[in-house]
């Protein structure tokens, strides 16, 4: 399948039978690839309400009719705004026309503006998507977690989208030190440099990554690689 790099943690999924869009945050993204008006999808996958994931997911389903599948009480927001919706369970997976996908841990915190106020929304999660005899773990936001070996021990990943922007997520070095746990075969980084606030060199994780036999792929926006 074709993966392609939509800026910050918005990548589009390719696959032989759907495109699946993930945390399309488009809308106000500097670094964005596309936009909203723009991009397809059949299905959106949602990690957790903050606004640079959540972002045009309601927007973009109802504009192209694709499900949204997103955490229980994130799928119930956006199907409340007239999304069609797929809700999940941390754990939980599910069988769709494209492949499976099964929500992972994260370690992180979720929740949505509600005219100026900041409402929890449901646990923040990761994806873990097959599809096309491929096995991608997209983390989400996340720290290092040990659930990681779990995924490691329990999966062959042939790719891991990683967070390294620290001060929100993981940094560089503890996201070469997931990859190491995940026995990741291959590592895009994402979630960094689109603020200042996130602001790291990815040559820090590909240097530690690559000592742990992994190939680093660092895509700008709109860059894609054949998975
Ligand atoms: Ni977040
Ligand atoms: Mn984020």
């Amino acid at each position: 399948m074709n993966l392609r790099f939509l800026g910050h943690s918005c990548f589009l999924l390719t696959t032989a039978k759907s495109k699946v869009l993930v945390d399309p945050f488009l809308t106000g993204n500097p670094k964005a690839a596309t936009t909203a008006d723009q991009v397809s999808a059949d299905f959106i996958l949602v990690s957790h309400g903050h606004g640079d994931h959540y972002g045009d997911a309601v927007a973009i389903a109802k504009r192209t009719g694709a499900t949204v599948v997103a955490p229980y009480e994130l799928a119930l927001h956006a199907g409340a705004q007239g999304a069609k919706v797929h809700p999940m369970g941390c754990g939980g997976g599910k069988d769709f026309p494209f492949g499976r996908v099964q929500l992972t841990i994260a370690h992180h915190s979720s929740s949505v503006d509600e005219g100026g106020k900041t409402i929890s929304v449901a646990a923040p999660v990761g994806f873990l998507i097959q599809a096309d005899g491929k096995t991608i773990y997209f983390a989400g936001d996340t720290a290092l977690t040990m659930d990681m070996e779990l995924l490691g021990r329990r999966n062959r990943i042939d790719l891991a989208l990683l967070p390294i922007g620290d001060n929100f997520t993981m940094g560089p070095v503890d996201a070469a030190e997931a990859v190491r746990m995940l026995k990741a075969k291959r590592a895009v980084p994402m979630h960094y440099n689109t603020f200042e606030l996130i602001e790291v060199d990815p040559g820090i994780f590909k240097k530690e990554a690559e000592q742990h036999g992994c190939k680093v792929d660092v895509l700008k926006p709109g860059e894609s690689i054949e998975v």
